[in-house]
């Protein structure tokens, strides 16, 4: 299996701001709807409760919480267990939030970035990984566009 994640982050690794996208660009969401469409995506509680406990449509929705077990999404207090879960996909997709990027990262194989050009306030941040763009990450598709651009990488060494 693929282990993927897929994140929107500023000039500065800024995700997220009182609990929400500090932005909103409608091509990237529904980039990040045809990316993710068909595949298990993997989330933190918070994430859940942003999207108002309602799973995304298309998509088999996983969600992390050691405080809550949802009647309606596999929920799971550990990444091992979650990760157990979607064993045997084809690809799964960590979809955040920073808390579950951080722990997620070492082992992701393909990081579908979405960089926005202009830096915004935030509270919540992607781990730093552009330092190991070269030795631990290969850029393999970057596609420019006026306020952002889609950019995708796989890992070349664990
Ligand atoms: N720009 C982007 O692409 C993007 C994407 C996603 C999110 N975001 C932003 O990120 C922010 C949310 O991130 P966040 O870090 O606050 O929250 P989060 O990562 O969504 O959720 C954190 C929660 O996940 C659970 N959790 C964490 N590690 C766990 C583990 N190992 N096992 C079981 N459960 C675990 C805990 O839930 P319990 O407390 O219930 O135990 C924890 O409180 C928001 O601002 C959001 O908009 C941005």
């Amino acid at each position: 299996m693929t282990l993927a994640a897929i994140v929107a982050h500023d000039p500065n690794l800024v995700i997220g701001k009182d609990g929400e996208l500090p932005w909103h660009y409608s091509e990237d969401l529904k980039y990040f709807k045809k990316i993710t469409t068909g595949h298990p995506i993997i989330m933190g509680r918070v994430v859940f409760e942003e999207i108002n406990e309602k799973p995304l449509p298309g998509r088999e929705n996983v969600v992390l919480s050691r405080s809550r077990d949802y009647d309606h999404v596999p929920t799971f207090s550990s990444i091992d267990k979650a990760l157990d879960h979607v064993e045997g996909e084809e690809i799964a997709f960590v979809i955040g939030g920073a808390e579950i990027y951080k722990q997620l990262l070492p082992q992701v194989d393909k990081l579908f970035v979405t960089e926005i050009h202009k830096s915004h306030d935030g509270d919540t941040y992607f781990p730093e990984y552009r330092d190991q763009i070269s030795s631990v990450w290969k850029e393999i598709k970057r596609d420019r566009h006026p306020e952002f651009s889609f950019v995708v990488y796989e890992r070349v060494k664990k």
